[in-house]
């Protein structure tokens, strides 16, 4: 066996009310996940949950169940949200699995034992609600703090660090000589001017389990738990290592003999995460893996932020985009389509009811839908839904659009892969208009004619299952239904022009995209 193409997603508070956020994230992965399939290549996709932290602690306290059982609950909606944006993960962690927790302790004996960690005495303010101490500049002149804190009080607390600065160097050498590291461009250059202009401080990863006890134990002192960045991070190798990865350093790999054999994975190819969290993957955790002596994953591929209407999602002013809404009314390929169409990967976004209603009646509805649905028709009701001989008409434009998706879907390039592939319905749309396949069919003599202009239509819907695969898959599953055609569009390798055979007979057309008022 070899080495899989292994994708992560952030793993989400378990805690949080799932929205736009999480669902575009995980699209993202989903979609490269998919397209990597379907280039060929085996792909191992892994979502999941963080599950540890104070907050979730105190919710459960407040709701009178103890921590596991209520994110075991927790846990089953979210992954019931998975199922419902029709995310094709081969797994789900949860940092509250046994598997994870043997991995954590396993690199927190080898690091302590290195001499990575000490204990020291912090004394400052302290927000509970955020879990987090306060520097100097998040106290305003006055001396309080912004009331997004809660209650800040003076705390005096021994904890344990992990000493960053040794790591400060190698880090900025790494960055610069693999520029693909980091994506987009001016992620990498932001996480290289804040290593460049700032010295690292170390970073705290306990807490007294007196304060805190809903986390992993140290192995080498009860009184503390790890702080939840050390124990989430670790998620995307503890996964591996439970598999008994041979790309896991063997410290902290099951033992081979298992069940089944183990699975190639570390290290990451990409790890898709928000901008609000570059500097815990792009400084924290390379840092971590260094000192474990595992190798670095290969990318950390960073989306930008949605906004509703130009304002930042918020519960409490009911501002927010509910993805299981949406999908209910629209269909999951809908959502998929809208975040990965109209935003690119990197910057941010603005959803809009409007906008989105609008890519659903002119792309979907109007373009994909209408041509799909009009050349079957068409197909069924001049030759019987019977395929006629092969016509070579639209097959260098469609060998183009197949050629640049497929170099775009290798970038990860998923807004432009979309904008390629609706080039060929556009140009496929307008053939229908200029060939006026329903009046050639009125005109005996423009047989041969109307047989090829139906099968470049047909071919070309062929297509398009294929090439919409990673991004529809509902979609193109309908689409391979309609044109009687048995298995799933998930291989690249089938997007061939001059596959659909003479004399197949097509399924039953039906709308793909109803339209709505
Ligand atoms: N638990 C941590 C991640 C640990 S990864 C080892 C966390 N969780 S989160 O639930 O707050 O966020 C999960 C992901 O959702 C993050 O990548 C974050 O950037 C993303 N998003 C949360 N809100 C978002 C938007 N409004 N827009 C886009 N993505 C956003 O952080």
């Amino acid at each position: 066996m070899s080495k899989r193409f292994y994708i992560t997603t952030a793993i989400d508070y378990v805690n949080g009310q799932p929205h736009l956020g999480h669902a575009y994230e995980k699209v993202i992965a989903d979609v490269i996940a998919r397209s990597r399939r379907s280039l060929g290549q085996e792909t191992f996709f892994l979502t999941g949950l963080d599950e540890h932290g104070q907050k979730v602690q105190q919710a459960a306290v407040a709701e009178g169940k103890n921590p596991q059982s209520y994110c075991d609950e927790l846990a089953r909606a979210w992954q019931s949200f998975a199922a419902r944006l029709n995310l094709s993960n081969d797994d789900f962690i949860r940092t509250t699995q046994p598997r994870h927790k043997q991995v954590v302790q396993a690199i927190l004996a080898k690091l302590h034992s290195q001499g990575h960690f000490y204990r020291e005495i912090y004394e400052g303010f302290y927000s509970a609600k955020e879990e987090t101490f306060l520097t100097e500049k998040d106290r305003r002149p006055d001396g309080t703090c912004d009331p997004a804190y809660g209650e800040v009080v003076r705390l005096q607390e021994q904890n344990y660090y992990f000493k960053l600065r040794d790591h400060q160097a190698w880090l900025i050498g790494y960055i610069e000589q693999n520029p693909s590291f980091i994506a987009p461009d001016y992620r990498r250059n932001e996480v290289l001017g804040c290593l460049k202009n700032n010295v690292l401080e170390d970073l705290c990863i306990t807490r007294p389990a007196s304060r805190l006890n809903w986390g992993i134990p140290l192995p080498f002192d009860a009184d503390y738990v790890t702080y939840v960045w050390f124990d989430a991070l670790s998620n995307y190798l503890s996964m591996p290592a439970a598999q008994g990865d041979p790309g896991v350093p063997e410290a902290f790999r099951a033992p081979p003999g298992g069940n089944s054999p183990p699975l190639e994975l570390w290290p990451a190819d990409i790890h898709v995460v928000g901008k609000d969290i570059v500097k815990f993957h792009c400084v924290y955790w390379p840092i971590m893996l260094r000192a474990m002596g595992a190798a670095l994953p290969k990318q950390v591929l960073v989306h930008g932020w949605w906004q509703k209407d130009g304002q930042k999602m918020s519960k409490s002013t009911g501002n927010v985009v509910d993805p299981v809404a949406v999908i209910e009314e629209w269909g999951a390929d809908a959502f998929r389509f809208y975040v990965l169409r109209e935003l690119d990967i990197g910057l941010d976004g603005n959803w809009t009811d409007a906008g989105f209603r609008a890519r659903y009646a002119a792309e979907l509805a109007n373009g994909l839908g209408n041509l799909v649905n009009r050349s079957l028709s068409m197909l069924k009701r001049y030759r019987n839904g019977q395929v006629p001989a092969v016509s070579q008409e639209l097959a260098p434009e469609a060998e183009r659009v197949i050629n640049d998706t497929r170099a775009l879907l290798q970038e990860n390039q998923l807004q432009a892969a979309l904008q390629s592939i609706w080039s060929l319905i556009t140009r496929a749309n307008q053939y229908v208009d200029h060939t006026a396949p329903f009046k050639l069919a009125k005109d005996p003599s423009q047989g041969q004619r109307l047989d090829e202009v139906l099968y470049n239509l047909t071919e070309v819907c062929r297509i398009l299952a294929v090439l919409l695969w990673p991004f529809l898959p509902e979609t193109a599953g309908k689409i391979y239904a309609q044109l009687g055609l048995g298995g799933t569009p998930d291989k690249l390798a089938a997007a061939r022009w001059g596959e659909l055979q003479p004399g197949h007979l097509i399924g039953s057309p039906s709308a793909l995209f109803p339209r709505k008022e």
